[in-house]
């Protein structure tokens, strides 16, 4: 096209240059003459000013293709999604997160041997909607395990289609994880809250209710199911109210080894009927935290409270303070329990998760202590660990940073 416009300049002068000689041969007077090349000449600038002003679309398109608009490997490349664009039932391109999940070898490939799935392979092959809209569908196993995917094919211009996939295995396991939440809350009340209808129904009894001491007997039992119930709230309450300020780590300079000891002193009771003692080393050079006074009680509560029961009994409960390094310190509550298996331990810390229901509830348990104890101790910045030995106890540990400039 460019090559096109020098020659158009000089057929418009040759033109121009005509019509002066037509007009000087045909005896034309001068002025019309003059007024012939002066149009020729004009002829000439419309030309040349058109060249100028008219540009081909293609040109359009490749400048701008080349100015402003990454080509779409690159554009591919910015995004973590896996990302495939698929030109024919072959992978044109594709990025690091695809490469990562499908495998390096998928560039060039059928789209079928790329994403080995009978859904996908489907949808792919199928011809693209006549609205224009993406096609979806979900996968459920790509990449190993039980990962869920929701897969999308949006249709291109120029026939190609992009694809996405999306991981959806943490809003499913987050999905789920609500639901359990609501059947095991559901099913902690439900117990309890039998009991009491069915002790409260046989008080209705004349003949049964008139026995003092079965009666004293029954209204025991209703008493304790009840305080089950209400501990219950109370920790759902707190759990959830711990987890509603998780943002917001508190500040309050608060002394562990204070807290510690308010602890052993509230747990005294428990520690006698079980014949333990509750001994706090000290080897921190400071033991102040910023932190909410009430949280790290509760904390240490649970830990404490968990190693008298499920401790040996008449064995010592240890709670020792000590430095971490990297600024943090370090609380641990250590039993001389039998212990906990190794495949229990990643889930301690799971809401209504117990190695033994039924021994945990014997001794009034929920199953939150510790799910509490891990987000009160994620709010203040810190972590909770777990170390067990079958047979020689536990070592429930929490690291905690000091509070800046505390280095009494
Ligand atoms: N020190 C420990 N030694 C052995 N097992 C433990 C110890 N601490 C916790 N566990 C196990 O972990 C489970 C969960 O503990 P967690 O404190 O969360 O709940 P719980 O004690 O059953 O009830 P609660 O909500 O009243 O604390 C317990 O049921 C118990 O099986
Ligand atoms: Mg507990």
């Amino acid at each position: 096209m460019e090559r096109q416009s020098p020659l158009r300049i000089v057929a418009a002068l040759a033109v121009a240059g005509l019509g002066l000689a037509l007009a000087l041969l045909l005896r034309a007077p001068p002025a019309a003459a003059l007024l012939a090349l002066l149009a020729g000449i004009a002829g000439c600038a419309v030309a040349f000013a058109a060249r100028r002003e008219r540009p081909t679309l293609a040109g359009v398109d490749s400048r701008n293709a080349e100015d402003s608009r990454p080509p779409i490997a690159e554009v591919l490349r910015a995004i973590d999604d896996p990302m495939l664009v698929v030109r024919d039932a072959h992978v044109e391109a594709a990025n690091e997160a695809a490469l990562a999940l499908l495998g390096r070898h998928i560039e060039g490939t059928d789209v079928r041997l790329a994403i080995r799935h009978p859904a996908a392979a489907e949808l792919l092959l199928r011809a693209p909607g006549a609205d224009g809209a993406p096609a979806r569908a979900e996968l459920v196993g790509l990449g190993g395990g039980d990962r869920l995917w929701a897969l999308s094919a949006a249709p291109l211009p120029d026939g190609r289609r992009l694809v996405r996939l999306a991981d959806l295995s943490q809003a499913r396991a987050a999905e789920q994880m609500r639901a359990d939440f609501v059947a095991n809350a559901s099913h902690e009340l439900r117990t309890p809250l039998a009991t009491l209808l069915g002790f409260t129904e046989t008080l209705q009894d004349e003949e049964a209710a008139g026995d003092p001491a079965t009666r004293a007997r029954f209204l025991k039992i209703m008493f304790d199911e009840a305080t089950r119930m209400r501990t219950l709230v109370d920790d759902l309450i707190s759990l959830s109210r711990i987890e509603a300020d998780r943002f917001a780590a508190p500040s309050d300079p608060v002394d562990l080894l204070r807290v510690a000891q308010n602890v052993r002193d509230s747990l005294f009771e428990l520690a006698k009927t079980r014949g333990s003692e509750i001994e706090i080393e000290n080897e921190a050079r400071a033991t102040i935290v910023p932190g909410e006074r009430a949280q790290l009680g509760q904390l240490l509560s649970n830990l404490v409270t968990n190693a008298l029961n499920y401790g040996r009994a008449g064995a010592p409960v240890r709670v020792k303070l000590e430095e971490a390094g990297g600024g943090m310190l370090r609380v641990r509550v250590i039993d001389q329990g039998e212990g906990i298996a190794p495949e229990h331990i990643p889930r301690l810390t799971e809401r209504f998760y117990r190695v033994d229901a039924s021994r945990s509830r014997s001794v009034g348990g929920t199953g939150l202590g510790l799910a509490i104890a891990k987000h009160i101790a994620l709010r203040h910045r810190g972590r909770l660990e777990i170390v067990s030995k079958q047979g020689e106890g536990t070592s429930v540990r929490v690291y905690l940073p000091h509070a800046p400039g505390d280095t009494a």
